[in-house]
């Protein structure tokens, strides 16, 4: 058992009076290549990280579930016999319950405590493994089947249907999928996955620009609106179903506007980039994975216009640093994260060097958040080393 565990089921022997039953462990994400791809069909190559959503439960008798979140001091309480829509985290919990019970599963109550180590807010997929961690809970104590892809389908439907954000099922996907020191390939048309090793030399460095995006909403969707505009005057199903020759081909031949040209050339692109990075891994090429991070960090910038100053000061400076194999803008954009791929041995170094070298430039803070691919969600039963199936 690893030293958070440890520490949460003391805390829930404290509250509960007893060892938890069950520990459950579910990753946040980062996405190594392949933005902005996922709603045009594409490719993307997603990776967990070690900052990960904690339970530590054990069953009811009755049909209600009980959960203290540590983060939030609150505790969010309701029965599966009457499920009601609210407000706040809690609602991650209930959709989850909620998708399970429509898929015709037969849910017991629970109680525990929740602990998150995932930063809310900054694009690194915190609500995806609160989710899929609820549904690794229900199913350990309701002795349900575990598939992973299943999962993390129906943590997506909770998140749409339910909590109503419109996510795609990238993050839900690795949360629940995710193999220690590998990045997992998506192909968001198929769901075909792919386990893709990582190099063990590298790390990756999640920096966090400490801008946030306020235009948010109205220019995500503005993007994806002009990538199904570009893709109906291009007469495909969708950007993913072409390559650079065929865009250039057919944008001379309908007279693509300018806009939407770059818009696809982008993705259309990313794709490529994305393609090229699993081969690259499989080769054990970390610089050349590094110079497709530098290509996608740019065609973001150019083509799809979803970078901000901050973001661009961030990996200028990153890309400054001799340890530093190459590093991009990460999420929606317009604020938030970027990756640097690092070798391991100089990331501390690197890390100061960022703090210090991005503070003076653009007067903002960086969090850095260094980690290795981790493992997916994971459930521990009884006597805590019965390591439980995936
Ligand atoms: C947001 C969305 C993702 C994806 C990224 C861009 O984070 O939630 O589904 O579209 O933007 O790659």
């Amino acid at each position: 058992m690893d030293q958070p565990f440890a520490a949460l089921s003391q805390r829930f022997a404290s509250r509960f009076g007893e060892a938890p039953a069950f520990l459950v462990r579910a990753p946040g994400r980062v996405n190594l290549i392949g933005e902005h791809t996922d709603y045009n069909q594409g490719f993307v190559l997603p990776l967990a990280l070690e900052h990960s959503v904690r339970i530590a439960l054990r069953p009811r008798r009755d049909r209600r579930v009980r959960l203290y979140s540590e983060n939030f001091q609150q505790w969010v309480e309701f029965s599966l016999e009457k499920l009601e829509k609210a407000q706040g985290w809690g609602e991650y919990v209930k959709g989850v319950a909620w998708a399970l019970q429509e898929e015709g599963y037969t849910l017991q109550g629970w109680e525990g405590l929740l602990e998150s180590q995932v930063p809310i807010g900054a694009g690194l997929s915190s609500s995806a493994a609160l989710e899929v961690a609820v549904a690794r809970a229900f199913a350990a104590v309701s002795s349900l089947p575990w598939d992973g892809k299943r999962m993390a389908l129906l943590c997506q439907k909770a998140e749409n249907e339910w909590v109503g954000v419109q996510c795609g099922i990238m993050d839900q996907m690795i949360s629940a999928l995710a193999e220690r020191g590998h990045a997992l390939f998506l192909d968001c048309r198929t769901l075909e996955t792919q386990q893709v090793p990582f190099p063990s030399l590298a790390r990756i460095v999640v920096m966090d620009s400490g801008t946030r995006r306020t235009l948010s909403h109205s220019a995500y969707n503005e993007r994806r609106q002009q990538c199904e505009e570009a893709a109906r005057l291009l007469q495909v199903p969708a950007l993913r179903d072409l390559s650079p020759q065929e865009l250039d081909q057919r944008a001379a031949r309908v007279r693509l506007d300018q806009v939407l040209y770059r818009r696809a050339r982008h993705v259309v692109t990313e794709n490529e980039r994305v393609t090229r990075t699993v081969q690259a891994l499989q080769a054990g090429d970390v610089a050349a994975v590094g110079a497709l991070l530098n290509e996608s960090h740019r065609s973001l910038d150019q083509d799809f216009e979803v970078t901000n100053q901050a973001l661009n000061e961030l990996v200028a400076v990153a890309w400054e640093h001799p340890a530093c194999y190459g590093a991009r803008m990460v999420g929606a954009g317009f604020g938030g994260c970027a990756i640097a791929l690092v070798k391991e041995e100089a990331t501390e170094a690197f890390m100061e060097f960022v703090r210090q070298a991005y503070t003076q430039r653009s007067g903002y803070r960086t969090e850095l958040y260094p980690s290795h691919p981790e493992q997916g969600v994971e459930c521990y039963s009884g006597m805590m080393d019965d390591r439980r199936s995936r």
